[in-house]
């Protein structure tokens, strides 16, 4: 199974790409996945404006579409801005969406969402359930919010707390055997 994961932050020190990183990590144990990892601020993709889009797509959004369409599955982990989704997923997958053939559709999905705040963007994660699902794609129930994550990792990018190592593993395999029966 290919999973395709990215955050949905820009910069270079997002606590949320770190969160991608260390699922990475954990994911390389299962011989049975391949992982690509995506960064979207290499991508360039404009906000967006259906004047850019009446010239053509972006190429980073055509980049982005080509990994979602090859993926069985997706794992994203995103902020929360303002109680919210962040912008750059929203506009991610708003862009996503004007891409024929639709390449983000019955995809299952695992949202995962870090911040240094108490509440683990988990405000957030709920917000982003409204486009995945209006795209028709398959929710992972169960949703995964790191608070404090800017306390979360030491030295080498690892997290922490043995007991949320412990939970994400487990989430992730739960997630794997999700999206194999619905391939
Ligand atoms: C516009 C904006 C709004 C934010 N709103 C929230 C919020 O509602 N809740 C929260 O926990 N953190 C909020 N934050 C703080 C982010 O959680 C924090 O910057 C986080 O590190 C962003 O994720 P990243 O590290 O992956 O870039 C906000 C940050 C920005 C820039």
């Amino acid at each position: 199974m290919k999973i395709l994961l990215f955050a949905g932050s820009l910069r270079k020190d997002s606590l949320n790409k770190k969160i991608v990183r260390f699922t990475d990590k954990l994911l390389k144990s299962n011989t049975e996945v391949q992982t690509i990892v995506v960064d979207l601020q290499t991508l360039n993709i404009p906000v967006y404006d259906a004047d850019i889009e009446s010239k053509g797509i972006p190429e980073g959004v055509m980049t982005l579409a080509k990994h979602v369409a090859e993926a069985q599955a997706l794992i994203i982990s995103s902020p929360e801005y303002n109680g919210s989704m962040s912008s750059p997923l929203k506009n991610t997958l708003d862009w996503l969406s004007r891409v024929k053939p639709l390449p983000i559709t019955k995809k299952p999905i695992l949202m995962l969402g870090a911040s240094p705040g108490a509440l683990g963007a988990t405000r957030g994660l709920a917000h982003a359930r409204q486009p995945i699902e209006t795209l028709g794609n398959f929710l992972y129930p169960e949703p995964m919010g790191f608070m404090h994550a800017d306390q979360a990792f030491d030295e080498v990018e690892n997290l922490k707390d043995p007991a949320q190592v412990s939970k994400l593993q487990k989430l992730v395999n739960s997630f794997i055997d999700y999206a194999g029966k619905l391939q």
